[in-house]
């Protein structure tokens, strides 16, 4: 690939990785840049090339190239960015409190976050469903594990999160970046995003010690939590670096795949009247993380989402030793690069892969399908640790507003941008309607109790 085309690649996070697959193949080596400006590249987006990368359980290969590097100066050392040794106490401390056992505790407010969002639709109006999934994420992410209400303090945990994170991926893929002693403004609105993060993650903290009656399960998870190892605790400031990368994580991501569902959902009617049918068979109540056995072609809806509109669409390693991939021998100092989204729109591995079709995922195919050539939540060691609680959340919101609404998308395509992870790229507009049930047509738009 010429170097124009080659970097125009790189730069594209989302058709990117796609082009480069198809020029080079499984494992592709590449360069952008003279090494003393930029690492080689490998891109691994063969679901074998793909394990290699990411089951290694060793330091071999590390979460230390320059992204995390500048993510963890930004906002702090946390589970994501930490590099193997400090990661492998931090994992076996937190991994207890995720299990779906744990987060079916915290799953509680999805019903009541959504019924609110539900609230402000007017019969035949148009909303932009990625406002309304943003905005029903962090009223479930705070009230339900955090003890505050984060959607009257938007401006204080969205826009601060986007400065930080921006700004380290920003420095991370800029092939000349300023010293890090040099003030310049980005640098300083960075620092600032991520003193206002800390001095709300601080105020969760120290609210939730000073009020044992207030819910916030999360919270309370991490003052409890205990390496199985060692009995050693978090410290206050540990617990403040995991609450910003979980508001971080459970956000955005939680957020967009909820927008990417509903969108498809909007497009395709036949798949839409199948979760309304299968929702209108609960009894009449709000849905609680019971339910979701019963919603199996809901949580497919939401497999398929993840797979065309993976919102990690790329992660990076570095080889810290000559490591091999795919039967490729990777020499040390090779940046690795998981091409998430190639590997999940494979023509060589689905059919007609650009199409929404969440029969994919039924039980048996999925049963069946090679564990690398799907991973919205990565693979290994360091795969997803809140991927129970996102699958939990978007289910349970999703059979929620499709069991009250009719959703209606008026876009044809759905924009993307990359802000660290992959959002909506502008409003996602949809008509809705009460979803009409026999003798009543409920107005405004509402849950039935
Ligand atoms: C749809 C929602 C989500 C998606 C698609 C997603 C995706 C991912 C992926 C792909 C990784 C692995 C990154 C890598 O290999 O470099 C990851 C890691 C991680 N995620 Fe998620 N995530 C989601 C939701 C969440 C939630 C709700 C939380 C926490 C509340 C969370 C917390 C984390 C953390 C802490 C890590 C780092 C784990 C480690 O290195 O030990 N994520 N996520």
């Amino acid at each position: 690939m010429p170097f124009r085309q080659r970097l125009a690649a790189v730069k594209e996070f989302s058709t990117g990785t796609e082009r480069l697959r198809d020029a080079g193949g499984p494992v592709t080596a590449f360069t952008v840049g003279p090494r003393w400006l930029m690492p080689p590249m490998v891109l691994a987006t063969s679901p074998e090339a793909i394990r290699d990368v990411l089951a290694v359980k060793d330091a071999s290969v590390d979460k230390t190239t320059i992204v995390f590097d500048e993510m963890r100066r930004i906002i702090g050392s946390n589970l994501a960015d930490l590099p193997f040794e400090p990661w492998k106490p931090r994992r076996r401390t937190l991994q207890p409190v995720f299990t779906k056992q744990r987060v079916n505790e915290f799953g509680g407010h999805m019903a009541q976050a959504a019924q609110s969002v539900l609230d402000g639709w007017r019969p035949g109006s148009v909303v932009d469903l990625d406002t309304e999934c943003r905005a029903l994420t962090l009223r479930a992410l705070g009230r339900s594990v955090l003890g505050l209400d984060l959607e009257q303090r938007a401006d204080e945990v969205a826009e601060p999160l986007r400065i930080a994170l921006s700004y380290a991926i920003a420095r991370a893929t800029r092939p000349v970046r300023a010293p890090r002693w040099l003030p310049t403004p980005a640098r300083r609105r960075a620092r600032e995003a991520s003193a206002k993060l800390h001095r709300l993650t601080e105020e969760i903290l120290r609210d939730c010690r000073a009020d044992p009656a207030r819910v916030a399960p999360l919270v309370r998870s991490l003052i409890a939590a205990q390496d199985p190892e060692t009995g050693a605790r978090l410290t206050d400031r540990e617990i403040c670096d995991e609450l910003i990368i979980f508001m971080f994580a459970g956000h955005d991501t939680t957020a967009t795949t909820l927008t990417y569902a509903l969108w498809s959902l909007g497009r395709h009617p036949q798949y839409q009247e199948r979760v309304a049918k299968e929702v209108a068979a609960l009894p009449d109540r709000p849905l609680t993380p019971d339910d979701i056995p019963a919603l199996g072609f809901t949580v497919q809806v939401v497999r398929e989402a993840l797979r065309l509109c993976p919102p990690a669409p790329t992660g990076t390693r570095m080889a810290t030793r000559d490591v091999e991939v795919a039967g490729y021998l990777v020499p040390e100092g090779t940046m690795l690069v998981v091409g998430r989204m190639a590997v999940q729109r494979d023509p060589a591995l689905w059919e007609d892969p650009l199409r929404f079709d969440p029969d994919r995922f039924s039980p048996e195919k999925f049963k069946a399908m090679n564990r690398w050539q799907y991973l919205p939540f990565g693979g290994g060691p360091r795969s997803c640790i809140g991927d129970h609680f996102a699958m939990l959340e978007v289910t349970l919101a999703l059979a929620a507003i499709i069991r009250a609404a009719e959703v209606q998308s008026l876009a044809e395509e759905f924009p993307l941008a990359l802000h660290f992870t992959m959002i909506a790229g502008g409003p996602i507009r949809a008509r809705v309607r009460p979803r009409s049930a026999p003798g009543s047509v409920p107005e405004p738009i509402s849950l039935p109790h």
